[in-house]
């Protein structure tokens, strides 16, 4: 199948079903030959990064709207168009294998709308390239909400956020440290033909100068390295494990975070817990593939009493669902599929997993909250509600070289560093008072 008519079958669901990426587009990547696997997910994120910029465009040169069920059709259209401004397809090719398409897709009365809709989009660029100065959804591709939220929360930093969001993510490998040493592993890949520069102060991360199929890396299929940004790499260390510890990682799929305090501590008691019984069995996958293994618990880390033992933990890591927002350009369809409603219920089951979570810590214990939000209402302002409620939980401050601090907590921005945009705060409960003292 054309590689565009591929993308369409993606983007549909997307845009109609609101299904994203991490679901929508492995199972027809899978099916696609391997040559045009690259140019089949180029395709759907590139319409996802600039869909908000795409598609006041399409508005403008479409005579009629199409109908809103037309979806197949629309992304069709937004492929063209992000073919003619962000790849280096010749423009005759870009508008014939987008007509193609619609032929495959048994869509014949669209080939003459697309090449009507995307030969207007050449000649009338710079009155396309003007929209942007007027418009700010269409000037920075993300929507309105989501702008007027960026600029509030980082009022001078928002259009480096705005930059990093719509660049391409760096591709980032975490070195088992248990099995060799960075410098090592850098020489290994040396040999195989990629170039990779170690990231500062972030002591097992890897930034690789060119995306690659993972599987393919040396070792991977041994354990030698994972796929993981820097900036969550920094999770394993803040929380300072110790050998023998009981450790509790409360939102763990798929995994990536567990491993990573194996390889730092093999000698942990460590439990995995995830709500999503599905997303599990990938933490399943990912310490086999490790080599390692933890207690893994499907359950609602806002009610342990439904799947607590009753032993408190000395260690707990609460890497809490959130809006995302600091992995956009990872993830660029959160721009399409998050609400601006999501992120006050979002806010609420951070604040109950927190609360549910804060009897299972030892005293004594310490407790790492984490999201790769840069929304502050998911981030320190949580914190604060939380310390101002729970009179036992004291701020451990975090001091680093990365990031800022704000009020409570550490944020780093994507970009920062080429890091992931994440948030990190430590929580603490006093040693409990020896009797009679
Ligand atoms: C940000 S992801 C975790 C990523 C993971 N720590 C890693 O490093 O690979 C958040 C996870 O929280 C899980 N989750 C959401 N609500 C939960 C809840 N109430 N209890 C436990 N897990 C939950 C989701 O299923 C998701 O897997």
């Amino acid at each position: 199948m054309n590689v565009r008519a591929s993308a369409v079958q993606v983007l549909v669901q997307v845009l109609g079903e609101g299904r994203s990426l991490a679901t929508a587009l492995p199972p027809i990547l899978n099916r696609t030959a391997v040559r045009d696997r690259g140019l089949l997910r180029e395709l759907c994120h590139g319409v996802c990064r600039w869909y908000f910029r795409l598609q006041r465009q399409l508005d403008r040169l479409l005579a009629r709207p199409l109908a809103v069920t037309e979806y197949g059709v629309r992304a069709l259209l937004l492929i063209g168009l992000y073919q003619l401004w962000h790849l280096r397809v010749p423009d005759h090719a870009a508008v014939s294998e987008t007509v193609a398409a619609a032929r495959q897709l048994r869509k014949p009365w669209a080939a003459g709308l697309i090449n009507a809709v995307l030969r207007a989009a050449l000649r009338r660029k710079q009155e396309l390239a003007a929209l942007l100065e007027s418009d700010s959804e269409a000037g920075t591709a993300h929507p309105r909400w989501l702008l007027a939220r960026l600029r509030q929360d980082w009022p001078d930093d928002w259009p480096a956020i705005v930059a990093a969001n719509n660049s391409r993510p760096p591709f980032v490998l975490r070195v088992n440290s248990r099995r060799l040493a960075r410098e090592d592993y850098r020489l290994r890949l040396a040999e195989a033909g990629h170039s990779a520069d170690a990231v500062p102060g972030v002591p097992t991360a890897l930034l690789l100068a060119e995306p690659t199929d993972a599987a393919t890396l040396p070792g991977f299929a041994e354990g030698w390295v994972s796929v993981q940004d820097a900036a969550a790499q920094l999770a394993a260390a803040l929380l300072e494990v110790r050998p023998g510890q009981r450790v509790l990682d409360a939102c763990a799929a798929p995994g990536g975070k567990t491993g990573h305090l194996l390889e730092c501590e093999p000698n942990l008691q460590l439990t995995a817990l995830d709500g999503d019984a599905g997303r599990l069995e990938r933490v399943r996958d990912t310490l086999r593939r490790l080599r390692t293994d933890a207690r893994l618990i499907a359950g609602d880390a806002a009610r342990p009493a439904d799947w607590w033992d009753g032993i408190p933990f000395d260690r707990i890591l609460v890497d809490a669902p959130c809006s995302a927002t600091g992995v956009i350009r990872r993830h660029p369809d959160i721009k399409l599929l998050r609400r601006e409603s999501d992120i006050a219920a979002l806010a609420e089951q951070q604040r109950a997993i927190l609360v549910g979570l804060w009897p299972l810590l030892r005293p004594g214990g310490r407790l790492l909250y984490a999201t790769c939000s840069v929304l502050r209402q998911e981030n320190d302002r949580v914190i604060a509600a939380f310390l101002a409620a729970q009179p036992d939980a004291v701020e451990w401050p975090i001091a680093a070289g990365w990031g800022r601090a704000l009020p409570h907590g550490r944020q780093l921005l994507p970009g920062e560093a080429t890091m992931d945009g994440f948030y990190y705060a430590g929580l603490s409960k006093p040693p409990a008072a020896a009797p009679g003292a």
